[in-house]
């Protein structure tokens, strides 16, 4: 199978996570616009989303599936989103597609997480995939800085503005052995804006995509 068709899987399982007639959180990226795609076919047992991108907004609109301003909403039962890598513990790294602050918004307002991945993005420890980090354009290489101190060797994302205006940095070299508390250290430096580190908001729930099909692990 190819990694396209594992995606696909895995986002056709996830229709089974979907609360009917509740707001459904949408996560960013290839294999969530399958998910998107396949949401579409149960477009009337969706009462309508909330989207952690412009990308998947436009994708989800242009299925008919009306998204609403997180603000309006106060009960989000699920969120469904893909990840970079994804460790034994359900702590992942995000924002591959620099989607990673409301990615990360969405996840905190959500009582279920559920990731969606190939089997390719599962690591034994987190940190092999640069790990992306939002930064308000000013501080960009204060962070830089900060982050060189911790091992790590910061790289600006061209070319690439993220939904709030912002720039990403994407750290290579990092070792994450206890990524929770990577999260809060990054978390305090100014200028940081998102750091794609989900350890202590991680996922709940794991559908993996592999050459035997679907698996389900649940971290909760
Ligand atoms: C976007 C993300 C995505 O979930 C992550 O990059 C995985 O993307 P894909 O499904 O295309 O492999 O965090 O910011």
């Amino acid at each position: 199978m190819t990694q396209d068709e594992l995606k696909k899987a895995v986002a056709q399982a996830a229709l089974r996570h979907v609360v009917p007639d509740a707001v459904i959180g949408v996560g960013t990226g290839s294999t969530v616009d399958f998910f998107i795609d396949a949401l579409a076919g149960m477009r009337e047992r969706v009462r309508a989303a909330v989207s952690s991108s412009e990308r998947s907004t436009a994708r989800l609109r242009a299925h008919g599936i009306e998204v609403l301003d997180l603000n309006q909403v106060e009960h989000l039962p699920v969120y469904i989103d893909g990840a970079d890598e994804i460790d034994p513990g359900g702590a992942m790294i995000k924002g591959g597609g620099g989607a990673l602050t409301r990615e990360k918004i969405l996840a905190e307002a959500a009582a279920r997480f559920v990731c969606i991945v190939d089997a390719s993005k599962l690591v034994a420890l987190l940190g092999a995939f640069p790990l992306p980090v939002e930064v308000v354009p000013m501080a960009r290489e204060l962070v830089r800085r900060r982050l060189r101190e911790l091992g790590g060797d910061a790289r600006l994302r061209e070319g690439f503005v993220t939904d709030n205006g912002n720039q990403i940095l994407d750290v290579h070299g990092l070792r994450i052995e206890h990524p929770a508390e990577l999260e809060h250290r990054l978390n305090q430096v100014p200028g940081v804006v998102t750091v794609g580190l989900f350890a202590r908001r991680g996922a709940d729930v794991a559908l993996i995509g592999g050459a035997d099909g679907v698996t389900q692990r649940d971290f909760d």
